[in-house]
């Protein structure tokens, strides 16, 4: 399974990663950042409908100084605004900041978003060949944007199992820019597609369709 997910990947075609029972029990369908088309943004929100979020590795966040947004928020006068215990799944959430690509207008349409995702797998692969640095970002960049980026933790999943890090480490393998785009599956029932719901899309799409547990034995295995 990992295999035909490497070459969906490196084809620009989604994979649909379910994390586990005992986490969200979500499914995001996940693309890598660097293939995202404005079509491709058009069915994370008609097909997903979740949120649309964009991942970059700890050791470029660092880089380029981006702050998990909860850190930011602990700064603010509102008393228990945020809080250790608040997740009901997880430690800590992996939202960083949300960013608009400077060409674009609003940030908002299919074009505009795939604009800026196509431009944080852009400066991320510049920043690792050492081209650009954290002063290009936000000449690139403007915030606050219609892309969420998360921060996958560093060591994969020595510290986290979601989606952040399943998607990240996925696209990594495949040889690719380490940033994917992700969305949650949503149900017409109003709740997140259940995992059931989940493989009958991909089957309806034949797009692949994997566990977290299949990545993470993956991982397990090389390391
Ligand atoms: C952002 C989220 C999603 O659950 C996304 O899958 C990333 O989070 P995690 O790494 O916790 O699974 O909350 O829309
Ligand atoms: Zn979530
Ligand atoms: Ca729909
Ligand atoms: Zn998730």
């Amino acid at each position: 399974m990992i295999q035909e997910a490497v070459k969906s990947l490196r084809s620009g075609m989604p994979v649909l990663i379910f994390d586990s029972d005992d986490r969200e029990g979500e499914t995001d369908m996940v693309y890598a950042s660097q293939f995202i088309r404005p079509e491709s943004i058009r069915s994370m929100r008609k097909d997903g409908g979740g949120l649309i979020c964009t991942t970059i590795k700890m050791e470029d966040a660092l880089l380029t100084r981006l702050p998990y947004i909860e850190d930011l928020y602990k700064t603010l006068d509102i008393p228990n605004i945020t809080n250790a215990d608040d997740l009901k799944y997880d430690k800590n959430s992996t939202f960083s900041i949300t960013v608009n690509s400077r060409e674009t207008f609003t940030g908002i349409p299919d074009i505009d978003r795939a604009k800026t995702v196509k431009d944080i797998s852009f400066y991320i692969d510049n920043l690792r060949r050492k081209k650009m640095d954290y002063n290009d970002f936000g000449r690139i960049f403007r915030s606050p944007g219609h892309i969420h980026l998360l921060i996958a933790s560093d060591g994969y999943f020595k510290k986290r199992r979601g989606h952040t890090e399943l998607s990240t480490y996925l696209v990594e393998i495949s040889g690719l820019i380490p940033s994917a785009t992700i969305v949650e599956m949503l149900s017409d029932t109003g709740r997140s597609m259940t995992m059931e719901e989940a493989m009958a899309y991909a089957r309806n799409h034949n797009y692949t369709f994997i566990t977290g547990d299949e990545i993470i034995s993956h991982w397990s295995g090389s390391n």
